[in-house]
């Protein structure tokens, strides 16, 4: 069998830049070489695109781009050309940029006018479930519940505030619409410093809410990989964050929080398990997920509500990938290597560019 060469893209212009780094080093050590050969193309975060030798560091594999920049002819297999040398031949294309530009359908885009194959979902679909507003808005006509939000505005921001105290209250965060990582995330126990905290969200997008706080919240995830009518979603896991929520730090940096697999609450309720696998396949079939997503949710009580409840967070079409993260360690569970599933990916992408090639491109009359 003939190798198929398949870039992975990484790096990109946004916050998560260095994730991303690590993500794609992960893929490069464990995608399954006797079928493919991984090529590094590194987005710098003034948007170059830099071709990657592939460096051995201990035992370990890690792209290291090279100085020059590539240059990029779509319509052809030989998509990337290296700045006097010769073309780079593509067939697939794996991109693991996260947050904006890699999540939020930029890249998709720029794939798609490349016209490769590429994993993961389409560009509405990563547009879609970027925007945490319009996925919640979306989710909810689904019957599916998610905490009561505001949307506030730096024009009435006093005005806003005001509402937000009387519909919201606190404990309640300010977020962003459109950013990951916990970027622009700030818990409010207190009105006083509402205003601050909502500032400092403009600074990052804008685009700002304030959301009622699931108290004590569990924070559960659920892989979900597919196309069509095959979706495969995994056993719910939980975070148990290392700070007061899930912040940057708990995230990355102090390696403090607990990755539980399954989820606690699945142990004592087999009928709340079903109903997040449920709301999961649900969820990632009307925001139109294809390839790959991580579907969070929150359990808890509100301030509002008196009994525990369930409530859709957010997706993420590109999520954390390496071989300890929440992602593939749900999909092993259930028995599939973290090696086996990126090769499922890639092939999902072929068979999902093939179907679309399908449809009459030329229209006479
Ligand atoms: N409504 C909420 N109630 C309780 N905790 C929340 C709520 N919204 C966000 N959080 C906390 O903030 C973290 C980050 O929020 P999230 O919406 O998942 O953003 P990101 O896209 O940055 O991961 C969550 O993992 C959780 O710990
Ligand atoms: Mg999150």
């Amino acid at each position: 069998m003939v190798k198929k060469n398949v870039a992975i893209i990484f790096g990109g212009v946004s916050v998560e830049h260095e994730i991303s780094i690590i993500s794609a080093n992960s893929i490069l050590n464990n995608i399954d070489k006797k079928k493919f050969n991984p090529i590094g193309i590194y987005i710098s975060k003034k948007g170059i695109l830099q071709h990657c030798k592939i460096n051995r560091k201990e035992k370990k594999l890690n792209f290291k781009p090279y100085e020059s920049s590539i240059s990029v002819t779509p319509g052809g297999k030989k998509v990337f050309l290296l700045n006097g040398e010769r073309p780079i031949k593509v067939d697939i294309i794996f991109p693991i940029i996260h947050g904006t530009t890699g999540e939020d359908g930029a890249i998709q885009g720029f794939i798609k006018i490349l016209n490769i194959a590429s994993v993961g979902s389409d560009v509405l679909s990563s547009s879609l479930t970027m925007n945490k507003i319009l996925s919640k808005d979306i989710v909810t006509k689904n019957d599916i519940k998610t905490c009561k939000y505001l949307i506030v505005h730096e024009k009435s921001l006093d005005n806003d505030i005001k509402k937000v105290k009387k519909e919201i209250g606190t404990p309640c965060f300010v977020k962003t619409s459109n950013l990951g990582s916990s970027i622009g995330i700030y818990k409010i126990n207190n009105f006083n410093n509402i205003k601050k905290y909502i500032r400092k969200a403009f600074k990052f997008s804008n685009e700002v809410f304030v959301e009622e706080a699931v108290i004590k919240a569990q924070e559960i995830e659920v892989s979900v990989f597919g196309y069509k009518d095959e979706i495969f979603v995994s056993t719910p896991g939980e975070i148990k964050p290392s700070s007061e929520f899930y912040d940057y730090k708990a995230k990355y940096v102090d390696n403090k929080s607990e990755l539980i697999i399954p989820a606690t609450i699945c142990n004592k309720n087999k009928s709340l398990e079903k109903k997040i696998k449920s709301d999961a396949k649900k969820i990632f079939k009307e925001l139109k997920c294809e390839g790959m997503a991580r579907i969070d949710f929150l359990y808890g009580k509100t301030k509002k509500s008196n009994s525990k409840g369930l409530f859709f967070s957010e997706v993420n079409s590109i999520p954390g990938f390496t071989d300890i993260s929440m992602f593939p360690k749900l999909i092993n569970y259930s028995g599939i290597t973290y090696r086996n599933l990126i090769t499922k990916l890639i092939n999902i992408s072929i068979k999902k560019f093939k179907d679309e090639k399908k449809f009459i491109k030329s229209f006479t009359n």
